[in-house]
């Protein structure tokens, strides 16, 4: 049976850590929103976590590279009378070649579901939560937002946005009990390198930089609950992330150019 009355919305619920984080919740107690494009896995998910937890567990099929996507989930939220008091934008997937042979539709589709749709949602979920006088939102970012400037790609700027908007967010609302996590993993194993086509790279990289999406999703949640605005989980990602950012600018620039695989000499 559900041990809480609290509800929880997860974007990206259909596989990988947004999954993994539907699972830790509903074996808290919590209910839950689950949301992505595919319907058939976001039932199967719900009808498992009802069947084995007892909770309420509603699915909600929305794409979010439309940009009514938000506005139609929190109406669908005020329809069914739910009220969200953890929000967790776990929805995203990276483009993998040069930012200059990519067509702008696809740009705008990562910027719109990254940024713009992760943003409303959160403005969306704000004034349930402030009635309530809590609330807790995580934002699922990357370690690419402290790794060195990646060539090319949109995402580590994407990713970036989300670790510093997360910050700024949890600023403004700590005083009201509300408080955001930037979420920022390193390689973790889920469906993300498939859906970006580098499978094949990702499995050359050594086991020691992977983790499993619940470990991640396990930190990430503590964290949340303590009201940490940034989670960066595992060791080994904590010792990339701190020996990154104290690196002059300049440096960063030439490990980010070194490493670019779009170089032209
Ligand atoms: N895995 C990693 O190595 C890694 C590292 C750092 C950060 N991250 C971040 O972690 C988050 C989760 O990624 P993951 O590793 O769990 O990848 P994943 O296994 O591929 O899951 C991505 C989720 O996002 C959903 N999604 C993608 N596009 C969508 C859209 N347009 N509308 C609605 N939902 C959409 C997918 O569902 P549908 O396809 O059903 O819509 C899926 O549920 C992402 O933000 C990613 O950037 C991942």
């Amino acid at each position: 049976m559900a041990t809480t009355n609290r509800t929880a919305l997860i974007t990206g619920a259909s596989a990988g850590i947004g999954s993994a984080f539907a699972h830790h919740l509903a074996s808290e107690g919590y209910n839950l929103l689950l949301v992505a494009r595919r319907a058939a896995k976001l039932k199967a998910l719900a009808d498992e976590l009802t069947q084995h937890h007892g909770i309420r567990c509603d699915v909600f099929c929305a794409d979010l590279n439309n940009s009514t996507a938000p506005a139609e989930i929190f109406s669908f939220v005020e329809k069914n009378r739910i009220e969200v008091d953890v929000l967790i934008n776990s929805a995203g997937l990276s483009g993998k070649d040069a930012f200059a042979h990519t067509p702008w539709p696809t740009l705008a589709a990562e910027i719109q579901l990254m940024m713009t749709s992760l943003t409303e949602l959160c403005h969306r979920a704000l004034p349930g939560m402030q009635a309530r006088g809590w609330g807790r939102i995580i934002n699922v970012s990357s370690i690419a937002a402290f790794a060195p400037p990646g060539a090319s790609l949109l995402y580590t700027g994407i990713k970036s946005y989300v670790l510093n908007i997360s910050q700024a967010l949890d600023m403004e609302l700590k005083p009201q009990g509300i408080h955001v996590t930037a979420l920022c993993p390193g390689f973790t194993h889920s469906e993300f390198h498939d859906a970006m086509g580098t499978r094949d790279q990702a499995n050359k990289l050594p086991g020691i930089l992977w983790q499993e999406a619940d470990a991640v999703v396990r930190e990430g949640w503590r964290a949340a609950m303590k009201g940490k605005p940034v989670c960066v989980p595992g060791v080994v990602n904590k010792i990339i992330a701190a020996s990154v950012r104290p690196l002059p600018i300049a440096l960063q620039y030439q490990i980010g150019n070194r490493m670019n695989p779009f170089k032209q000499e």
